[in-house]
């Protein structure tokens, strides 16, 4: 089925956020090395990022290293930094020719040297861009992230600028890493996991989640509008009862 033509495009979510996972285990099935997996990944975020922009999702964040990442193999965490180096070279010439920004979350003090540069001069390159945003989250973790937060409150409060009292949820959101986008209306993930492994906690906590069996490198652009087209046909009730929203 085609499910593009049965996207309805005045009800898009503004922000999707996707588990890219299932790597590893695609390019087991094929007997080749997990780092083949990695690799046809890569075309699978060129694909999907594409295809996000070219419907008008304003804002796509996928989990690329958790910091539970690092306890994988050596081996496994120098490919995959090597990997984020390669692309990013490669990718800023595509980025600016669809108008896509690419910004990150997570604590890029903790990588290899080389690729925090090439991050850093991707989002230099592509930050007048306002098509989409496309966010990588690079050794982020959700408790990290809130933990964070609530170290940048506790400083305000201890330089006298914060009344404890005066802290609320509009607040804790400001002091994330996500404080200037949208929480993300649907999350996907791939692989048939149904976890969150420690992703934007505070950020999903009314998303649509919608898990698929298909392992990230075998993930479409149809595959994509599938999802699309489920969440729009979910009912959103934020507490209420169906008989208040109609
Ligand atoms: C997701 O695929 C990519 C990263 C976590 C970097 P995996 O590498 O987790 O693949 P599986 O889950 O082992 O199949
Ligand atoms: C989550 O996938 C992290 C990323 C996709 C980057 P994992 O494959 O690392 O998650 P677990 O370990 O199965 O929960
Ligand atoms: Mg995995």
């Amino acid at each position: 089925m085609n499910f593009e033509e049965k996207i309805d495009k005045d009800k898009l979510p503004e922000h999707i956020a996707i588990i890219m996972d299932g790597n590893g285990r695609w390019a087991k099935k094929k007997g080749q090395p997990r780092v083949l997996g990695h690799r046809a990944g890569v075309k699978t975020v060129r694909r999907i990022t594409e295809a996000c922009a070219k419907i008008g999702i304003k804002y796509l964040t996928l989990y690329a290293f958790s910091t539970e990442n690092w306890n994988r193999p050596a081996f496994e965490v120098n490919a995959l930094m090597r990997l984020l180096v390669e692309t990013l070279n490669k990718e800023v010439k595509v980025l600016n020719k669809n108008k896509i920004q690419l910004q990150t979350i997570g604590d890029l003090s903790a990588l290899p040297e080389k690729s925090r540069k090439a991050m850093e001069n991707a989002i230099r390159d592509t930050a007048s861009n306002s098509r989409m945003r496309l966010t990588l989250a690079l050794n982020y973790s959700g408790r990290w992230e809130i933990t964070e937060a609530a170290k940048k409150l506790a400083q305000k409060v201890k330089m006298g600028e914060l009344d404890p009292s005066d802290i609320d949820e509009k607040m804790v959101a400001a002091a994330l890493t996500t404080h200037d986008m949208p929480d993300p209306e649907l999350l996907i993930r791939t692989s048939g996991e149904t976890r969150l492994s420690n992703y934007l906690l505070w950020q999903l906590a009314y998303s649509e989640f919608y898990f698929t069996p298909l392992f990230w490198p075998d993930f479409m652009e149809n595959d994509l509008h599938e999802a699309i087209y489920v969440y729009q046909n979910r009912e959103r009730r934020f507490g209420k009862t169906s008989e208040q929203l109609t």
